[in-house]
């Protein structure tokens, strides 16, 4: 059954600048795994994944319900992808929603929907 949905999108140029300033904001947005696939990015690839990670977690906030705070951070959520590159959300380590992630030269953006049995 699907119990949430969340849409969010943001502005490259605004997470290029904040990852730019210091490497605060990716640590607080991604995972350690999210961490690790970041590194081996290139610098164009650094930015579109960490934007699409940023607005997925957020789209994901929106799903549940909750924003991000203290019942949902961004380090409660992480994106995983497939052999094939298909990427799921998973909440504290459990497989939650539905994702669908997408950047331009100048946004990103991500639609969550999240499903319960
Ligand atoms: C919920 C949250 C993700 C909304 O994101 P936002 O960037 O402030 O705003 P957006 O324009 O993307 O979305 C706004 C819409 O979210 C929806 N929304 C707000 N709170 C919500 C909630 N608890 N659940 C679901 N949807 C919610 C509303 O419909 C709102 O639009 P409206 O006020 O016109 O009805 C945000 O409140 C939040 O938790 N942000 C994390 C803040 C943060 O730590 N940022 C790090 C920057 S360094």
């Amino acid at each position: 059954m699907i119990t949430g949905i969340g849409l969010d999108i943001v502005e490259l140029s605004r997470i290029r600048r904040l990852d730019e300033k210091s490497s605060k904001f990716r640590m607080r947005i991604l995972t350690q795994r999210e961490q690790s696939e970041y590194s081996k990015l290139t610098k164009l690839r650094k930015v579109e994944f960490l934007a699409g990670r940023f607005t997925a977690k957020e789209a994901f906030s929106k799903a549940l319900g909750t924003g991000i705070g203290g019942a949902c951070s961004f380090q409660d959520i992480e994106i995983r992808k497939d052999s094939k590159g298909k990427p799921s959300i998973f909440l504290k380590q459990v497989e939650t929603g539905l994702v669908s992630i997408t950047h331009s030269k100048d946004f990103a953006a991500a639609q969550v929907l999240i499903q319960t049995t």
